[in-house]
């Protein structure tokens, strides 16, 4: 590749401080910021007809289709199938003759996503290909290519394609929700609007690294760390969770808050730090008691929120990370950079190496 690090230590630090501007790229190339609708697609399905949508991906790319999903079912009402590429296509699932299916792959030569991708089209479903690299098997191999913008992404643990992917999916449920008439056109142009604005709380979180840092250290010290997160940030806290396990090697697992007292809840005590995700939406209150669970046994709580959260939450912790209070829609997007920060300075203070982790591959070619 032609690429370099330019003044950063690792091309993960450099593409972690790419994220504003990529992302703003990638959503100008969805949304009409003019009119506050989406731009006209060449689909090859009609948002409007189908009645399922099958996301199929693998690791990050995965994560991404998650929070996908709550989007197309909340803004769009259209029912969502999500499937680690790997059980995707050997769990031989009933297809419905009227869904579309979505493919999620920054490199576009997953090995596991790309079965997939043929599985769905013996079955005669039409397929549309997230990906970031366009001249990709998997873009060639659909019926329609949609790029994320997020240019060459060197270190292997995946930070500006994941936001891109984000971006390309609200962008992509906003435009089914129109297509499906589940919002009207002032909630469209409302939510363009939020949109836009995505990447100029990037750049201001971006400068939250010291603070960032300084939680790092601190973790660096920990061998297990717990993610909890709800709605949208259920899947952000596995993504944080597997961002830490792989750069930095440290075990960390992401729940569903809500999950908690059935299972985590047992681990906790002072050794297991506890990340919550938890922006003061409608229902931080339900975290707030999760965290309280956490902080009667004892537990370490990094609350990761906004100024409203940190001002409404009433528990004791050890850190709280105050981001700028976002409109809930980009909140995923907003919220996935510190998480990427904080794996990224815990990998540091771990002296492992960062861009290029032990036993793992930028893109997996092989079942
Ligand atoms: C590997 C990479 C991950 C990536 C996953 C899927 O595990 O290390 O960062 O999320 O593959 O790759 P893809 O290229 O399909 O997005």
């Amino acid at each position: 590749y032609m690429v370099d690090k330019g003044n950063h230590r690792h091309f993960m630090e450099k593409e972690i401080h790419e994220q504003p501007e990529v992302i703003s790229h990638t959503l100008a190339h969805y949304l009409d910021f003019a009119n506050g609708t989406s731009k006209p697609l060449d689909l090859p399905f009609d948002f409007a007809r189908i009645d399922r949508l099958a996301i199929s991906a693998c690791g990050t790319a995965y994560l991404s289709g998650l929070i996908g999903k709550y989007w197309f079912e909340r803004f769009a009402r259209l029912p969502v199938d999500i499937d680690i590429a790997s059980e995707f296509r050997y769990r031989e699932m009933p297809l419905s003759k009227n869904a579309a299916a979505l493919f999620i792959s920054q490199s576009g030569e997953t090995a596991d996503t790309l079965a997939s991708l043929r599985y769905c089209r013996s079955q005669g479903l039409l397929i549309g290909a997230v990906v970031n690299v366009r001249e990709s098997t998997i873009a060639r191999e659909s019926d329609v290519t949609l790029p994320t913008l997020a240019g060459p992404e060197i270190g292997v643990a995946s930070t500006k394609a994941f936001t891109c992917q984000l971006s390309v999916l609200a962008s992509l449920a906003l435009k089914a929700a129109e297509a499906r008439g589940t919002v009207s056109a002032a909630e469209a142009k409302a939510m363009v609007r939020q949109l836009a604005e995505a990447p100029r709380f990037a750049s201001q979180v971006l400068k939250l690294d010291a603070q960032i840092e300084k939680v790092a250290r601190e973790l660096s010290h920990y061998k297990h760390v717990l993610y909890l997160g709800r709605d949208t940030n259920f899947p952000l806290a596995m993504e944080g969770a597997l961002k830490l396990k792989e750069i930095s090697y440290i075990h960390a697992e992401g729940y569903a808050a809500g999950e908690l007292k059935h299972g985590p809840i047992a681990l906790i005590d002072e050794n297991m730090p506890v990340i919550v995700i938890a922006p003061h939406d409608r229902i931080f209150e339900k975290t707030v008691s999760n965290m309280q669970e956490v902080a009667a046994r004892g537990g370490k709580i990094i609350l990761i929120t906004d100024a409203k959260g940190a001002a409404h939450s009433t528990v004791n912790t050890l850190e709280t990370i105050v981001l700028p209070d976002v409109p809930e829609i980009i909140a995923p997007i907003v919220y996935a950079l510190p998480i990427q920060m904080l794996a990224y300075f815990t990998a540091v203070f771990m002296g492992t190496d960062v861009d290029q982790p032990r036993n793992l591959a930028k893109s997996v070619t092989v079942e």
